[in-house]
């Protein structure tokens, strides 16, 4: 038995690990942490110094060392580590005590592990938590599902270390089950959909407009000064003046052109496809990264369809201009997708997800975080039952001020061959979704002609079939 009693407990001193850890430090909670890395419960040691920290590399004595009933975090890479820590630890838990996964774990590994504990009289909560480690270390924005009794036994320790927005922390329950993790895999959705917006965005700049990485980087902070204040238009900045210290030129330039990614997006997509839910401007989002990474195709490729078309916009102030209304209008669209998406697998899963405490709990801290939130808080709360965000009254006013700029962006885009697929599909959603009517009636009818799939008329009930090609 350890000297004192610690109040929570962290598998994983990684960077995340331990910047949470100081965080709930600084709050005043005696923390304790574990990690077979020596050197990382090393680490603990010296920058939690004079801070009530413990480190451990033995599981047996770093779970004596925790109050009961015992709340231990996770915060290891998704997938077998999360099942390797729960084996280990199980062994030393008692029924009461109960584990929370930080990391970015499928949802449907979050049921089945809430599943398995629960034979054991274990709880489990799966926590999305946002905003990297500056974020871990001075506030994130963390996304937990479960049981709201066990949200309540972390409630004091999570809400004193959430980031906060206007004094409110930006974390809540976001419903039963694996609803956490699932609005944590919507939330990295959009944040591609997002990155992807921006970096067609930054493309049309310099290879339509021919602005430098300075100039690209001063527009960006002026768009951040004002309605597309975000973190990712931020970083965006940053990113564009940064100096190589090797040649003195713009790190941007020296930086492969391969996106890498590790799943989340691809699963928001593959689950949208699931649930019958569009989300194409994240889908198209994570196909931009895929195709990114075909760079040897791509370099081969430039030399055998240089492209045939590439009309420069006559007036580069308004092309920019129109930039600018295109990007705050497809951010929009794209959390309209996303948000419409859990909406969706709230009914379906039965997570009981209030979409206004996700947009509050995304106002601030985690990577998605942008002005357009709280409008798109303000929506849910006027309407809780809002089908899409697009339809709210003050957000259609929005999209109807500002679409005319994504519609000239995307056109003159396309005609300067510059790729602008996330924004493309943004404006198709759009279109898509004010449609009363779409081509949806010929598909019908092709599916009935090749194959008897039958169709359903606008003025009978019931299905029909035609034998369309008579001899
Ligand atoms: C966050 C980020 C974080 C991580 C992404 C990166 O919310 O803090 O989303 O979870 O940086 O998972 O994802 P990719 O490697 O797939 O781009």
């Amino acid at each position: 038995m350890s000297d004192i009693q610690y109040d929570f407990g962290m598998v994983g001193l990684g960077t995340m690990g331990r910047a949470l850890l100081l965080n709930m430090a600084d709050h005043g909670f005696a923390v304790a942490g574990l990690d077979t890395d020596a050197g990382k419960v090393a680490a603990l040691h010296s920058e939690g110094s004079g801070k009530p920290v413990k480190g451990f590399a033995d599981a047996a004595e770093f779970v004596a060392s925790i109050r009961k009933p015992r709340a231990i975090m996770m915060l290891v890479p998704a997938g077998a580590p999360v099942d390797s820590v729960i084996k280990t630890l199980v062994p030393h838990l008692e029924p009461g005590d109960f584990m929370i996964d930080g990391g970015n774990s499928y949802y449907r590994d979050t049921d089945r592990r809430a599943k398995e504990l629960s034979t054991s009289g274990l709880g489990f909560i799966g926590m999305g938590v946002s905003g990297g480690e500056a974020g871990a270390r001075r506030g994130p924005s963390m996304m937990p599902g479960g049981t709201t009794e066990n949200y309540e036994r972390i409630r004091p320790i999570v809400e004193a270390v959430a980031a906060k927005y206007d004094g409110e922390p930006c974390v809540a329950l976001m419903g039963s089950g694996s609803a956490g993790h699932y609005v944590k895999t919507v939330h990295n959705g959009i944040e591609y959909g997002v990155m992807q917006l921006i970096s067609e965005v930054f493309d049309v700049c310099q290879r339509s407009l021919g602005m430098s990485n300075a100039e690209i980087a001063d527009a960006f902070a002026e768009w951040n000064d004002a309605e597309l204040k975000s973190f990712l238009v931020q970083i965006s900045v940053t990113v564009l003046r940064y100096k190589d210290e090797k040649t003195g030129g713009d790190l941007v330039d020296y930086i492969s052109d391969k996106a890498k990614q590790k799943g989340t997006g691809k699963w928001t997509s593959q689950d949208a496809m699931d649930l019958g839910m569009p989300i194409p401007s994240i889908d198209v989002a994570v196909a931009a990264r895929e195709m990114s990474g075909l760079k040897a195709e791509r370099v081969e490729a430039a030399k055998v369809l240089p492209p045939t078309a590439t009309a420069k916009p006559a007036d580069k102030t308004a092309a920019l201009a129109d930039l600018r209304g295109a990007l705050f209008t497809a951010m929009l669209i794209c959390y309209s997708q996303g948000l419409a998406l859990l909406k969706e697998a709230s009914k379906e899963y039965g997570y009981g997800t209030n979409l206004e405490t996700v947009a509050k709990v995304w106002r601030a801290g985690c990577i998605i975080r942008s002005e357009q939130l709280e409008t798109i808080r303000a929506a849910y709360h006027a309407n809780p039952d809002l089908a899409n965000l697009l339809v709210d009254p003050e957000i259609s006013k929005l999209i109807l001020a500002n679409e005319g700029s994504l519609r000239r962006a995307v056109t003159a885009a396309i005609q300067a061959s510059v790729p602008v697929p996330s924004l493309s599909a943004s404006i198709a959603y759009l279109d898509g979704y004010r449609s009363a009517r779409l081509p949806a009636n010929l598909i019908q009818g092709q599916r009935d002609l090749f194959g008897a799939h039958t169709y359903e008329r606008l003025d009978a009930e019931g299905s029909f079939h035609t034998l369309w090609e008579k001899e």
